[in-house]
């Protein structure tokens, strides 16, 4: 400001040099308060790729012309008579720029598409066919990325937070969405940039990224793991044919996060080994009985079902061969079992009903039919009344009839 007024004074002074003070002092009043640019707001953080408006408003004094105007990332000229760059002829800006203002006092421009490189201080400059604006206030933009910021791993049953950081206060407030693995999620949010993952479970884990409603930027991943305990630990038995004196390994496998490194075995509740996998060489019928593992992690720990080794003879075979039995396995016999039993009542069932219908068929007789209807038992209960004694009406009427022969 000060230096234009400066700068408008000696122009004053050496295009009138003859003029009184008083009429100096007069024109430099006038010219401090008429030329102007001012920048609302003059700070703006803007997300990468998004457009940016940058609002901007001039004054000049009345009766000046306006020769050139332009948007320059240019603060310092040497010389009062070079220009800076103008923008809209800058390559790197041209395509991007849109200049929305007017003439008379609007010098908004629009700049799309931004990148980390269009992070500067922007000025607006313009020049009358009198003199010429070089003000050094501008509008700062800053130019932000978006990043997820959560915790590595998280136990199941836990809250978590995830945040959605920027560099700096976003200008534009849009609300934040959210995805996992790249599909939109409608989980809480408890700020608007945060979202709340309550009481984890394991199909939260992902990988979560965040974007603002209405712009394409979406930021990059986080992968969220979600820790859980060993479960349904399961025995697998190889070879699954086993003749004594074979080499055989029990083997445990469970699901947890992370991988359980930690297994137990037991046989007939006895400690007999540790490792994942459990190695008998040479089966024995001593090695009969029944086998449990458990598996373990930071996080807990779980047994197996129980896997029962029987050493049984076979007749035709000339060494004794193991029957393997799991007690899942007999909880699912027990289940088929129930399942057959059921299946047998619903058949009784229709088949009962079945004969019924079939007797009722068969003495079909428009009284009879009418008894066999399941949904008309009151009414043909009263039916059957009346056409009973009808019928007992005719009998009575036929009875007293003495027979022809007679
Ligand atoms: C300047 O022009 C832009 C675009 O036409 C408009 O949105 C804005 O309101 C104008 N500003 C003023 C102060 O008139
Ligand atoms: C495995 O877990 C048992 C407790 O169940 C613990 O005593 C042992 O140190 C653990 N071993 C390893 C290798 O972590
Ligand atoms: C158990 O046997 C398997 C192959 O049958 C072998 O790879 C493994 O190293 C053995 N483990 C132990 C503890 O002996
Ligand atoms: C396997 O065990 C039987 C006794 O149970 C023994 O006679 C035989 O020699 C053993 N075989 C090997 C290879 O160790
Ligand atoms: C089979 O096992 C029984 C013990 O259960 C043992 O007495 C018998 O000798 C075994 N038979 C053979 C052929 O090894």
């Amino acid at each position: 400001m000060s230096f234009n007024t400066i700068y408008l004074t000696l122009m004053s002074v050496r295009m009138a040099p003859r003029l009184p003070l008083i009429f100096l002092l007069m024109i430099h009043g006038v010219s401090s308060a008429d030329w102007g640019v001012s920048y609302s707001p003059s700070h703006i953080c803007a997300l990468k790729t998004s457009s940016v408006i940058m609002s901007c408003t001039y004054t000049y004094p009345t009766g000046h012309q306006i020769m050139k105007m332009f948007w320059t990332n240019t603060k310092e000229i040497k010389d009062k008579h070079e220009e800076s760059p103008d923008l809209s002829e800058d390559p790197e800006y041209s395509q991007r720029l849109q200049y929305l203002g007017d003439t008379q006092q609007n010098c908004t421009i629009r700049l799309s598409h931004v990148i980390q490189k269009d992070q500067h201080m922007y000025y607006f400059r313009f020049r009358t066919n009198i003199d010429q604006w070089i003000g050094k206030q501008g509008v700062t933009l800053t130019v932000t990325d978006l990043q997820v910021e959560a915790p590595e791993r998280v136990t199941e049953g836990h809250n978590v937070h995830l945040t959605c950081k920027s560099s700096c206060t976003l200008t534009d407030r849009a609300t934040f969405i959210w995805y996992r693995n790249s599909q939109p999620l409608t989980e809480r949010r408890d700020r608007n940039n945060q979202l709340l993952l309550q009481s984890v479970r394991r199909e939260d884990a992902g990988r979560y990224s965040c974007a603002l409603h209405g712009h394409s930027y979406i930021s990059p991943a986080a992968h969220l793991s979600v820790m859980y305990p060993p479960e349904n630990p399961v025995i697998f038995i190889s070879p699954s044919v086993i003749v004594e004196g074979d080499s055989v390994t029990l083997s445990c496998s469970s699901d947890s996060n992370p991988p359980a490194l930690n297994f137990s075995w037991f046989k007939g509740g006895t400690f007999v080994g540790s490792g994942r996998n459990y190695n008998i060489s040479n089966i024995s019928s001593d090695h009969s009985g029944v086998y449990k593992c458990k598996s373990r992690n930071e996080h807990g720990e779980k047994y197996s079902d129980a896997v029962t080794l029987n050493i049984m003879f076979h007749p035709g075979a000339d060494r004794n061969v193991t029957v393997i039995t799991t007690t899942s396995g007999g909880l699912f016999i027990i289940i088929i079992i129930i399942i057959i039993i059921f299946i047998n009542i619903i058949n009784i069932i229709i088949i009962i009903w079945f004969i019924m219908k079939q007797r009722c068929v068969k003495t079909e007789d428009n009284r009879v039919k009418q008894i066999c209807d399941p949904s008309e038992d009151t009414y043909t209960a009263l039916e059957l009344k009346s056409t009973t004694s009808d019928l007992y009406d005719t009998l009575t009427t036929v009875r007293p009839r003495p027979p022809e022969d007679s």
